[in-house]
C-alpha cells in the first residue's frame, strides 16, 4: 500500500515530527515485488524504515519510505543440539526474543528488550551484553529494489562487524531484508559475563534462560529511557576503537578510562565515559538532552527538533575531541 504525506512521529523512537512524501508498506514479499515491477519505487529516493529506533529526522522526507510489515516466525530445521528458526523482517525484535526464550531456545536472550524490527538485526548487527546478532544469524533473504531479484546469503558472507555489515556497505540503499534465519541452541549456553548481568540473574534466583532475559530487561529499564515516555534512539555514538599505542597514551593521562581490549590489541573505549567526563551527563538544552543515567543516550524531552538534537551531538563530539583527541562516530542515522 502506498500512502501520501504520512506523519512519521510514531515511526521513530526519538518522537520527531517529519512528513514522508510517500510511504509504502508491504506484508508479503509479493506485494513488494509487484510494486517493484509496476515501477512504483523506480527513480525515487528510498528510505527503509523499520522500527525507527536508530534514526534522527532533521527534515521532511522527500522520497519514499518503505516500511516492512512482513510477519511470521517459523521452525525451519532441527537436530539434537540446535534449531534453525526464521522470522519476517517486520516482526518486532523483542517478540522474537520472547518467543525463543519461551520455547527454551538460547542465543538471543542477551539481546532482550532492544527496540526495532527483525529486518534491522543483520543490517546493524545489533549487540548488547556480550552478544551480537551475528553470533546466531545463519541466512538473510533480501530483495533488490531496482530489479526485484530475490537473494539469499549466509551469515558468514554478511561481513559482520561492530554495528556493521554488508547491508550498510556494498548493499546499502538498493536492497531490503525480508527474512532472517537464526541458529539457536536447545541446550542453553548462557552468557553472564557482561557488567552486572550475573549479579542481576543471581538476584532473580539463578542463571537460567528466563532469568537472563528478565535480568537484561531489568538492567535496560534501569539505565535506558523508555522511548514511549522519553524519545531516544539508544546509543547515539558508537564506542570508538583506538590502537594499542593510542590507548597507552590515553591511560597515562586517564588511568581509569573504561575500555575493552579486542583480539588484535586495539581497544573499544566507553564513549559514555568520555561524554560524562566532559560534563554532559544529564545536560539539557531546551527539550534536547543527555540522559542522566546513560551519557551515550541523547533524549528528546518532548518538543526538541532533530536539528536541535544533532546540534547538541556536534557540541558533544567537539568537546570529546578537544579533551581526549578521540573522534566519536554516530551510530544513529541522520536523515
Ligand atoms: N559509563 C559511564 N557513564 C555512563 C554510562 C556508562 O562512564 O553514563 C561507562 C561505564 O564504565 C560502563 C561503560 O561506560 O562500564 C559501558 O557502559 P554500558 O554497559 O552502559 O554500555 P555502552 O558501551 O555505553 C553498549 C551498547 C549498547 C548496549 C550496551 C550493553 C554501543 C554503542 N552501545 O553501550 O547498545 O545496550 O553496551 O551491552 O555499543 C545501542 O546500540 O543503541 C545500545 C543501547
Amino acid at each position: 500500500m502506498t500512502y501520501k504525506n504520512v506523519q512519521l512521529r510514531n515511526y521513530n523512537t526519538f518522537g520527531l515530527y517529519s512528513i514522508a512524501k510517500e510511504f509504502f508498506t508491504f506484508n508479503t514479499e509479493k506485494m513488494l515485488l509487484d510494486a517493484i515491477s509496476e515501477g512504483k519505487l523506480r527513480d525515487k529516493n528510498v528510505l527503509i524504515l523499520g522500527g525507527g529506533s536508530n534514526i534522527l529526522f532533521t527534515d521532511n522526507v522527500e522520497g519514499i519510505v518503505i516500511h516492512p510489515e512482513t510477519k511470521g516466525i517459523s521452525f525451519e530445521e532441527r537436530n539434537d543440539d540446535r534449531v534453525i528458526i526464521s522470522a519476517g523482517s517486520g516482526v518486532q525484535w523483542d517478540d522474537l526474543v520472547k518467543w525463543s526464550v519461551e520455547n527454551g531456545l538460547s542465543g538471543l536472550e542477551n539481546l532482550s528488550f532492544i527496540p526495532g524490527l527483525v529486518g534491522a538485526t543483520p543490517v546493524q548487527n545489533i549487540g548488547a551484553y556480550g552478544v551480537e546478532a551475528s553470533d546466531t544469524i545463519v541466512k538473510v533473504r533480501f530483495i533488490d529494489l531496482e530489479t526485484g531479484k530475490i537473494n539469499e546469503i549466509k551469515g558468514s558472507e554478511c561481513s559482520f562487524g561492530y554495528r556493521n555489515s554488508i547491508f550498510k556497505q556494498e548493499l546499502r540503499k538498493h536492497f531490503i531484508v525480508t527474512r532472517v534465519w537464526y541458529s539457536l541452541s536447545l541446550h542453553p549456553v548462557l552468557n553472564t559475563t557482561y557488567g552486572d548481568v550475573k549479579e542481576e540473574t543471581d538476584r532473580l534466583g539463578g542463571t537460567n534462560l528466563p532469568n537472563i532475559r528478565q535480568a537484561i530487561i531489568n538492567i535496560r529499564q534501569r539505565k535506558l529511557p523508555d522511548p514511549s515516555i522519553t524519545g531516544n534512539a539508544g546509543s547515539f555514538f558508537r564506542n570508538p576503537v583506538v590502537t594499542q599505542e593510542e590507548l597507552a597514551i590515553l591511560k597515562k593521562s586517564f588511568p581509569d578510562i573504561p575500555h575493552f581490549v579486542l583480539s588484535d590489541g586495539s581497544a573499544k573505549v566507553a564513549a559514555a565515559w568520555l561524554i560524562e567526563q566532559c560534563g554532559w551527563k544529564g545536560y539539557r538544552r531546551g527539550d534536547a538532552g543527555v540522559h542522566p543515567r546513560q551519557a551515550l543516550v541523547l533524549v528528546n524531552y518532548g518538543k526538541a527538533t532533530g536539528k536541535e538534537i544533532l546540534s547538541l551531538s556536534e557540541d558533544i563530539k567537539s568537546s570529546v575531541e578537544n579533551r581526549f583527541k578521540i573522534t566519536l562516530c554516530r551510530e544513529v542515522e541522520v536523515v
